[in-house]
């Protein structure tokens, strides 16, 4: 149930629905969760929300909470994105953060669909070989340190973001952020965990002692305060200025002092010189839905798409429901093919042909048709789609967290946003408060030689000046009739886009609810490593099938942590990730 907002944009009707709406619109709500500061009074957080107006699903409370405040202030789904965004800089800094970068996939309420491209670039200085030491790949360099980093793009993606479809709230959600970070937070056990797991790491670097160790020289505990006042005058500044302070004036003379000195290449001009891209998004069908996926520098909207069209011809809700094993089969071959492709084809369209051929529907036909019940393809390489050299991504117009809002105007927007892996490259920048990604990792360093998540790729993909690493983060939105009616997207290196897959596939395929959608036990195959992760969760008969097909099985925890909104019976439901657990609102 929820309640209707028939004014738009007016301050105190806002409030009276956040007011009305707070048992009425939730599910589950978090027991563990409810004793925490609430930046929005009267609303009750769950896992699961619902309402008519507004909804919102992030990683983290105070993010989802942002969003609803600027909700409730007249704001609209993309003020309310970029607060939440902004949010999780400061209160989840390890995972995103403005030294990060992300893709923004939005559909505005006037039906406008757009992909802002916020992936970091490699420094001008970056050279094919900068990963190689004594003539061998060494991919501690990728990971951690200096020349780890990218330019961080979240920054001019977020505030492109709020200009082409918000309301003008830019300055008030930089400042959300800018006073968590000021008046600080209890670490999690969650934070605390990653905290002592990076801490040799981290404590190689000034910053990084500085913000996450205690005068015992240990890294912070569950329950300790983390203050983060150089962040917090980094956000005030770009509450401010736009962004103009981090591009052009004091972070990028403090990055490129610190590089200097450190050894890294990023420079000064590195940071004037970027911009965030407006990408043509993915677009391609599924039975009766238009899917919108994130085009090259991510390979997620290509893959999500090639593995739902290759599974297009099989009877996917009757193998889930009477013979599972079939339906992880076929999907675990589906993604081992569109892997494949992944590894050959794909990169920065800027400085690769990435072939449209790709999504071509007799290409995907031929590749689907190599995969058969019962038995599993004994070799899978890339495939040959047409136009190879000729039509490219990259002559379209130029133009890991995962959040997404939406509104009652119809503004839809999907965040994934990342500093790549955990505190990114460890590096936190002296007087900046920033963790700076360590994105250059998604590069494939040299041929054959595996990055973080044991993904492989070619020259497509290797490091040039200015370049945008391959990524797999795939924000997704679904329009039937028109019209939007789902959106999802996740965290988990090339997981995402597998997991991200299987969400659609539960609710286009197999008929699930978006919860259960999103609950389903997962599977991931990236083609290589040649082994087939399954969820815990997977019945053991339909693990035992799987083995007896040839797959090699692999248990695993999580595979990929999500978020998803759909719109059922003109009622947003926002369902934030049971595996970690998420956090959504809704009025
Ligand atoms: O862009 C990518 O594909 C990766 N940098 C995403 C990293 C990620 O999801 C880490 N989270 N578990």
């Amino acid at each position: 149930m929820g309640v209707e907002c028939p004014n738009r944009g007016v301050r105190m009707d806002r409030r009276r629905m956040l007011a009305l709406a707070t048992a009425a619109t939730v599910t589950a709500p978090l027991a563990s969760r409810a004793a925490k500061e609430s930046l929005v009074d009267g609303v009750q957080l769950g896992q699961v929300a619902k309402g008519r107006n507004f909804a919102v699903a992030t990683v983290h409370e105070d993010a989802t909470n942002a969003a609803l405040k600027i909700f409730q202030d007249g704001g609209n789904a993309a003020d309310a994105a970029v607060a939440a965004a902004l949010m999780l800089a400061v209160v989840d800094g390890y995972n995103s953060g403005i030294g990060g970068g992300c893709f923004v996939l939005a559909r505005g309420a006037d039906g406008r669909m757009l992909a802002i491209d916020g992936r970091e670039t490699a420094p001008g200085l970056a050279s094919p070989k900068m990963f190689f030491r004594d003539g061998k790949a060494d991919p501690k360099l990728s990971q951690t340190g200096a020349l780890a980093s990218g330019v961080p793009g979240a920054v001019a993606a977020y505030k492109q973001l709020s200009e082409e479809l918000g309301t003008g709230r830019w300055k008030m959600a930089a400042e959300l952020a800018a006073d968590r970070a000021a008046e600080g937070f209890e670490i999690s056990a969650g934070c605390a965990a990653r905290l002592r797991a990076e801490a040799t790491e981290l404590a190689q670097f000034e910053g990084s002692r500085k913000l996450f160790f205690g005068g015992d020289n240990e890294v912070l505990k569950a329950g300790d305060r983390l203050v983060q006042a150089d962040l917090a005058t980094t956000l005030r500044n770009i509450a401010v200025d736009g962004g103009q302070s981090f591009y052009e004036g004091r972070v990028a003379d403090l990055v490129d002092r610190w590089m200097v000195e450190n050894g890294g290449l990023l420079r000064r001009e590195d940071f004037s010189r970027y911009r965030a891209r407006l990408r043509k998004p993915v677009e391609s069908s599924f039975r009766e839905h238009r899917v919108y996926g994130f085009p090259p520098p991510s390979s997620g909207g290509i893959h999500v798409a090639q593995i739902l069209s290759m599974l297009e011809r099989f009877d996917l809700r009757s193998m889930y429901e009477n013979r599972p094993a079939d339906y992880y089969h076929v999907v675990a071959e589906a993604m081992r093919l569109a892997f494949a492709d992944r590894a050959v084809f794909l990169g920065d369209p800027s400085f690769a042909d990435v072939p449209m051929g790709l999504l071509d529907s007799d290409y995907l036909k031929k590749r689907s048709e190599r995969i058969e019940l019962e038995r599993r393809i004994p070799i899978v390489s890339a495939g040959a789609p047409p136009g190879i050299g000729r039509d490219l991504f990259g002559r379209l117009p130029r133009h890991t967290t995962h959040l997404t809002t939406a509104d009652e105007a119809g503004n839809w927007i999907a965040i994934t946003a990342t500093v790549n892996t955990t505190f990114g490259s460890k590096v936190v920048v002296p007087g900046t408060g920033i963790i700076m990604n360590n994105q250059m990792d998604d590069f494939s360093i040299a041929p054959g030689v595996a990055n973080a998540f044991g993904l492989v790729g070619s020259e497509a993909n290797a490091p040039a000046p200015g370049k945008r690493p391959l990524s797999s983060m795939s924000p997704t939105i679904v329009l039937k009739d028109g019209l939007p009616v789902l959106t999802c997207g996740a965290a988990g290196g090339p997981r995402i886009i597998t997991a991200t897959t299987q969400i659609l596939l539960g609710q286009l395929a197999l008929g699930l609810s978006v919860e259960n959608a999103m609950a389903a036990p997962r599977v991931h195959h990236q083609w290589k490593p040649d082994s087939l992760y399954v969820e815990n969760e997977l019945a053991a008969e339909t693990v035992e099938q799987l083995k007896e097909w040839g797959h090699q099985v692999e248990a695993r925890g999580a595979l990929g942590t999500a978020q998803a909104l759909a719109k059922v019976d003109e009622s947003f439901v926002a369902v934030g990730e049971s595996r970690l657990p998420g956090v959504a609102g809704a009025v």
